[in-house]
């Protein structure tokens, strides 16, 4: 069955809760061995979340008209893999040697909890079975589209660029290149796996990694921004982590006011892609990305 869609809140509801039945049903049960490994997995991805890119993905499928009859066995494996390899990003992101943070997702960190090296090696595991869930989906090109989002070109070399400007002045152009991988990358990555697995054709998935682009760098800006305007209970983390690391930032680099406006602007591009279709749920989710307090 697709994702009803009835308004757009309704839908990230409703995605929302098929996501988290899927990562219920994909991650090991706790008292499987190794159980505290298990258990720690499962603290950080139940955590809950906005499960923004597994829906992308599914939102991007059924856009391009993907065969609802085979979710089970395309999309529905390849959304898990998506919010896994995420959680994965972030349990590591929080570590002491990375940003040294100790509240996600409104509760402890995975290492506060458990311990450094319980939380990196939760972080591997969720990293492998997310590929193997990929490969479950069916598609060699979904799998090597996750590889390329993640790697030392998309995610990872963000990340490495994220601690090697930490303590020094950067350019807007630097501070975009660092956002548009260590964030960027996956948000596209999702959007592109959806577009893929549903066989889109080729202009068609050229308009959707144009979206995916656009939202991803305004999703960091966005982080950003609330890193500094944000509430702490909303955001189910801490504030002020940025500017306690000294990270390169888009306020940093351009004022908090010009950040906003960027933000703003990418959303309106990325609306732009849809201009000659009626409201649909990707412009929801462009808009939703825009205006979000969490
Ligand atoms: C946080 O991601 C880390 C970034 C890449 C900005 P999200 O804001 O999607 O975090 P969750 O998944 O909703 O907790
Ligand atoms: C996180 O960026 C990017 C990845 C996890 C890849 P941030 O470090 O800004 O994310 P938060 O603010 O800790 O969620
Ligand atoms: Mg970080
Ligand atoms: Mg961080
Ligand atoms: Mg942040």
């Amino acid at each position: 069955m697709p994702v009803k869609v009835v308004d757009g809140r309704t839908y990230l509801e409703n995605a929302r809760r098929l996501v988290d039945e899927l990562l219920d049903k994909y991650i090991p049960p706790e008292d499987t061995e190794p159980r505290s490994l298990h258990v720690a997995m499962r603290y950080s991805v139940m955590a809950g979340g906005k499960r923004i890119r597994p829906i992308l993905a599914l939102a991007a499928y059924e856009h391009c008209g993907g065969d609802t009859q085979k979710a089970a066995t395309t999309i529905h494996p390849a959304v898990a893999a998506l919010e896994i390899v995420h959680t994965y990003s972030l349990i590591h992101d929080d570590l002491p040697c990375m940003d040294d943070d100790e509240l996600r997702r409104g509760m402890l960190t995975c290492h506060k909890k458990f311990g450094e090296a319980m939380a990196v090696l939760a972080g591997d595991a969720l990293h492998v079975i997310a590929f193997k869930l990929m490969a479950q989906a069916g598609s060699t090109d979904a799998v090597i589209e996750l590889a390329e989002a993640v790697g030392t070109t998309g995610m990872l070399g963000g990340q490495v660029a994220d601690i090697q400007a930490e303590g020094r002045e950067v350019s807007q152009q630097e501070v975009t290149n660092i956002h548009s991988r260590k964030t960027g990358a996956l948000i596209r990555g999702s959007v592109r796996i959806g577009a893929l697995l549903a066989g889109a054709d080729e202009l068609t998935l050229a308009r959707l990694t144009t979206y995916g682009e656009k939202i991803g760098l305004a999703f960091q800006i966005i982080d950003d921004i609330l890193d500094i305007e944000g509430d702490q209970k909303t955001l189910g983390k801490k504030v002020g982590s940025d500017n306690k690391n000294k990270k390169a930032t888009y306020p940093g680099a351009v004022g908090l006011k010009q950040a906003h406006h960027e933000a703003a602007t990418l959303v309106d591009e990325a609306l732009g892609v849809f201009e000659d279709y009626e409201d649909n749920v990707l412009k929801y989710i462009a808009r939703y990305i825009g205006q979000r307090e969490n």
